[in-house]
């Protein structure tokens, strides 16, 4: 079985992609590859984040890894937090002052049309890959369910009637960003074995 780093902390993360990905592939994750470090995202793209991690960790372990990048994109707010989706309320990435400013940017607007958009960068034999997720979905005035993490509570995907903080795990896979860009990095690493 091939083995893969995913180079994030984030346990959420983690958990749904070793779901959707775990049967077929060995996933390590940094804390298990003993690698404890806060990678940076400086950038002003998903797609250069994703690569600063992706690269940082290959730098370290010279082992085939990948990394994700995810942001929510608001139609009426020009596509804002996007890539400040993590620090939208400030440096301290605190989920509920992040949705409380959505929210409040979002009052009497009419337009609630949102986006998830993930960017996976597989870096394999020093070559980097790029695959990308999109979940198209709304913003709900009240947030609702406690399941999940970030932007959760206040995300309906299209087709459904729920937030993805009302879902069990499975059904968020359903619909998400990060399963659909994950599902694209499995058919390339079938394709290739
Ligand atoms: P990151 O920079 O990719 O870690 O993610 C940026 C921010 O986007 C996170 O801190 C969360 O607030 C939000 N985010 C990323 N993925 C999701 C998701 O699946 N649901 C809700 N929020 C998310």
């Amino acid at each position: 079985m091939r083995t893969l780093i995913f180079a994030t902390n984030n346990q959420h993360k983690i958990d749904e992609i070793k779901k959707v990905i775990g049967e077929q592939f060995n996933i390590i994750t940094l804390q298990e590859a003993g690698i404890n470090i806060d990678i940076p995202e400086p950038h002003d793209t998903l797609e250069a984040n994703a690569t600063e991690k992706s690269t940082t960790i290959y730098s370290i372990t010279k082992l085939d890894c990948f990394s994700e990048d995810t942001g929510l994109e608001v139609e009426a707010l020009n596509g804002e937090p996007g890539v400040r989706s993590a620090r939208y309320a400030g440096d301290g990435k605190n989920f509920q002052a992040n949705i409380d400013l959505l929210l409040n940017n979002l009052e009497n607007r009419t337009n609630r049309k949102a986006r998830f958009r993930t960017v996976i960068s597989l870096l394999m034999d020093g070559k980097e890959f790029f695959f990308e997720g999109i979940c198209e979905g709304e913003i709900i005035q009240q947030q609702s369910g406690n399941k999940g993490f970030g932007y959760d509570p206040v995300f309906i995907p299209l087709g459904s009637s729920k937030t993805f903080a009302e879902m069990s795990m499975d059904e968020k896979n359903v619909f998400s960003h990060r399963r659909k860009a994950t599902d694209l990095l499995l058919q390339f690493l079938a394709e290739i074995k």
